[in-house]
């Protein structure tokens, strides 16, 4: 061994040790390190392998699984030396394993490499990470069911464009919300599916001499199988990339929910007070109370969305198989795992703290001709055509707008001067009560409706179909 042979793990036909910056700036064990316990898994699982086939000896096997536990247990106690000079968690264990141990480490690698490993590792990293964010996730749904059922009858105004459309119950836009976010969680699971495959046994590109069973390590590991191509095994990370691409979705629609509270928390609005703990103060205006949290989870959807740009970037017209490139893709993705994670807590703890202010919201519904439409779909009902009946009730609203009246507030002696249709019982139907009772259709606002949704929603939460 020649003392400018630095790295043991491969040193070997070097000739002069590393430069010391250029370790530093191709270590990756300073964000890698998170992965210590995927790593782990994914060794005794290997080592229990090569034992089953004759491979490692029992006896290595046994000092091979110990010693990586007790390797565990220093790094949960803060006790591992980690060593950037050993580059990634993936040397710095095994190197530790060899200095515990003995030869038994050294034979750890047999039929392995780093790049079957660390795709190993980021697939169970992310598998885990998956189900984490989904139990984040499906807490924020069943938020979000209880308080659509609990206002399934309160109004506020809809809108399109921001401008007051017609009247919708607070439990259907809730619902909205909760479509939205379902969609997410499919699409988590679904891409799971793809995550949830072994590269182990790709070795560094080409497979391996050796005799390994791996369908036995996947079982171990509880992978769905192994991968069947050992080239793509080590180099592809599109399933990193869909979780990106499932994340940004989520996050855009977090986004939306997040705009939504800021705007209906305002003094202009008023249509939900948030808690105080969610909110912060400013040090120089007394009277506020910031937002804080919608308003993060709004601006965090940034960073998520570069994450998932990077990782298109990063893989882009990379040549087979594994390229050091790859190393890359932890950073976007660690992050995109505790933003998105992040997020759902928040929300999750918010949603059902939030307080509706009811009268607010059926005042708003009021003041902007909501109602307007079931005025000409009564009119319409009277045998007038629809168009003739959208002109008449125009005009109608223009005497609001002058005389700063809702059509509601009316007499019927006014509204029968735009069309002699007009009856008594138009008033039933220029009710908000009136206006959302009659959107009684399969996915429409009428309270009923949206109590059956939320039942349905509740049903598919706890996976009764
Ligand atoms: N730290 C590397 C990564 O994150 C591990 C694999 C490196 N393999 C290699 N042959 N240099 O991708």
């Amino acid at each position: 061994m020649s003392d400018t042979q630095t790295n043991a793990s491969w040193g070997g036909r070097f000739t002069e040790s590393t430069d010391a910056f250029v370790a530093a700036f191709t270590a990756s064990v300073g964000f890698d390190r998170r992965m210590y316990r995927q790593d782990i898994n994914g060794s005794i699982a290997h080592a229990r392998m090569l034992a089953r086939i004759g491979v490692l000896s029992d006896d290595d096997c046994a000092a091979i699984i110990t010693g990586l536990e007790e390797i565990r247990g220093e790094i949960e106690r803060g006790e591992f030396p980690w060593s950037v000079e050993l580059e990634d968690v993936h040397m710095n264990i095994e190197a530790r394993l060899t200095e515990r141990i003995g030869d038994a480490g050294k034979r750890l690698h047999t039929g392995r490499s780093r790049n079957d490993q660390v795709a190993t590792d980021l697939r169970l990293y992310l598998r885990d990470a998956i189900d984490a964010i989904r139990a984040e996730l499906r807490r924020l749904l069943g938020g979000l069911v209880e308080l659509a059922a609990n206002e399934a009858e309160t109004i506020m105004p809809g809108f399109t464009h921001l401008q007051v459309a017609q009247p919708v119950t607070f439990g259907h836009h809730l619902l909205a919300w909760f479509e939205m976010l379902k969609r997410d969680d499919e699409r988590l699971v679904d891409g799971r599916k793809r995550v949830n495959v072994m590269p182990l046994g790709a070795a560094a590109l080409a497979g391996t001499s050796y005799p390994l069973d791996r369908d036995y390590t996947a079982h171990l590991l509880e992978f769905a199988a192994p991968c069947a191509n050992s080239l793509d095994a080590v180099s592809d990370r599109d399933f990193a990339i869909e979780f990106a691409a499932a994340s940004a979705i989520l996050m855009t629609h977090l986004s939306r929910m997040a705009e939504e509270l800021v705007l209906w928390s305002s003094a202009q609005f008023a249509f939900v007070e948030l808690p105080d703990r969610f909110c912060t103060g400013s040090s120089i205006m007394p009277q506020k109370k910031n937002p804080d949290v919608p308003e993060l989870v709004r601006g965090k959807t940034g960073r998520v969305n570069g994450h998932l740009v990077a990782l298109l970037t990063l893989m882009k017209s990379q040549p087979l198989a594994y390229n050091k490139d790859n190393q890359e893709d932890k950073e976007p993705l660690f992050d995109t795992v505790d933003t998105v994670q992040g997020c759902l807590r928040a929300f999750a703890d918010l949603i059902p703290a939030l307080r509706p202010q009811r009268a607010n919201m059926a005042r708003a519904a009021r003041r902007g001709f909501a109602t307007a439409t079931d005025l000409a779909d009564y009119l319409v009902r009277k045998g007038l055509p629809f168009r003739d009946a959208h002109e008449v009730v125009g005009q109608a609203v223009r005497l609001g707008v002058e005389t700063g009246r809702d059509l509601a507030e009316m007499t019927l002696v006014e509204l029968q001067a735009f069309s002699p249709l007009i009856e008594d019982d138009v008033f039933a139907v220029l009710s908000l009560e009136g206006s959302v009772a009659a959107r009684d259709v399969l996915g429409g606002t009428a309270p009923n409706r949206v109590r059956d949704a939320a039942a349905v929603a509740r049903a598919w939460l706890m996976g009764e179909d």
